[in-house]
């Protein structure tokens, strides 16, 4: 298949790129670069061992897109551009609803133009808001909490609408929950521009010393040790989701929503013991009060999945933390040899 990878040189989507690439798909990365850099398709290139193709625009011109569509051949979208800040969302709504709402808006519109009527949208957790019940099904009640959360929510409710309105469609909206981790060689991985908001990110920056100490938000929350319980799910894993969710889609109309998470829960403090053995490193923490927007525990019912797509997250915790600890220390040797450090940041996302 001829795909369209929106968001290709992010943290995802360049390792979906690389998992696409590898089972013989022609993947055209689009991108506008605001937060990844074009150095990114080259790595894809080097993994997979033959270039990878690059455009350059933003899923908000509609004109340039559908030429995009058409020159290439497209045959299905998987779309992760977008912005993800939970925090920012809310200081800059119109930002979030432009880019992810809008955004969409103009891609469905183009691929309508062009009959490209296969996509795998990456929406995420956030629309479940506070969970009612654990761990949480497709079927669960959704609502937000957050512009971001919203976004995702509106975009999976068009899309709905969408399949509603035309048998043609075919639209897999992909629930994440936590992706962590990094591909094996260190190539690609989630670097953050400035302060990490996630935690993983957010360890492997004391681990290597660039931070001095984490945060713990909150360790009196109703959880075996008192701190918030995620579903940290491995990028490649999710990455292997997409690519069974675009077969999944040549025979199955209409629209679907899937969980991806491994089903499995670790706490802040078991996140934090683990990265400690893979690295080495004694990871500094201090607790400090609860975040305010944050859930006690949140983490998937991945049946849907099985059942559906044949899939189920096989890496390990381990995997997660080694591979992370493994890109940070080449980021960190890279960005030691940079005379001017802050565009070698940048080059390295
Ligand atoms: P990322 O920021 O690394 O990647 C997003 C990419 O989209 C970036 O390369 C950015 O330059 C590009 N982009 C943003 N706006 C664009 C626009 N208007 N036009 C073209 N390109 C644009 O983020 P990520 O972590 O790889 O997330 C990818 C997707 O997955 C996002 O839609 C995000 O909401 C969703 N998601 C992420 C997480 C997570 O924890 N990382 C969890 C759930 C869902
Ligand atoms: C995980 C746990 C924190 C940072 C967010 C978005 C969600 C999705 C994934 C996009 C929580 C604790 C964190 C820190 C900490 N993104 N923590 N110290 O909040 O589950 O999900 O990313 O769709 O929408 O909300 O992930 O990694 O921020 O937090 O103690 O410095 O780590 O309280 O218990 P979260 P996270």
């Amino acid at each position: 298949m001829n795909i369209l990878l929106t968001g290709g040189t992010g943290y995802i989507g360049s390792h979906v790129a690389v998992v696409l690439s590898e089972m013989s798909h022609r993947v055209v990365l689009y991108d506008n670069l605001s937060n990844s850099v074009r150095t990114v398709a080259d790595r894809i290139g080097e993994i997979v061992g033959k270039s990878c193709e690059f455009v350059r625009g933003d899923i908000r011109d509609t004109d340039f897109l559908q030429k995009a569509l058409r020159e290439y051949e497209i045959d299905a979208v998987v779309h992760l551009a977008g912005l993800k800040a939970v925090g920012e969302s809310v200081d800059k709504p119109i930002e979030y609803y432009s880019n992810n709402v809008q955004g969409t808006i103009s891609l469905l519109e183009a691929m309508k133009a062009e009959d490209v009527k296969r996509l795998v949208f990456s929406s995420s957790a956030t629309v479940y808001g506070q969970p009612q019940y654990l761990p949480i099904d497709e079927s669960h009640p959704t609502s937000a909490t957050n512009p971001y959360g919203r976004s995702k929510l509106h975009i999976e409710e068009m899309l709905g609408d969408l399949a509603i309105s035309d048998p043609d469609w075919h639209v897999a909206c992909l629930r994440y929950f936590n992706p962590v981790g990094a591909h094996e060689t260190a190539l690609l991985g989630e670097n953050p521009s400035g302060k990490p908001n996630n935690l993983v990110p957010f360890i492997a920056q004391v681990a290597s010393g660039t931070r001095a100490v984490l945060s713990v938000f909150g360790d009196d929350y109703d959880t075996s040790d008192g701190t918030g319980l995620r579903d940290y799910i491995h990028v490649m894993d999710l990455a292997e989701g997409h690519a069974l969710a675009l077969q999944f889609l040549v025979d199955n109309a209409g629209w679907h929503a899937i969980n991806l998470g491994t089903g499995q829960a670790y706490s802040v403090l078991e996140m934090i013991k683990s990265f400690e053995h893979v690295s080495g490193r004694k990871i500094a923490f201090e607790v400090m009060p609860r975040r305010s927007g944050d859930v006690a525990a949140c983490y998937a019912d991945a049946e849907k999945a099985r059942n559906l797509l044949g899939w189920t997250a096989t890496r390990t915790l381990e995997n997660m933390c080694s591979s992370t600890w493994h890109f940070q220390q080449t980021v960190d040797k890279y960005t030691a040899q940079c005379p001017k450090q802050p565009e070698c940041d940048k080059a390295r996302r």
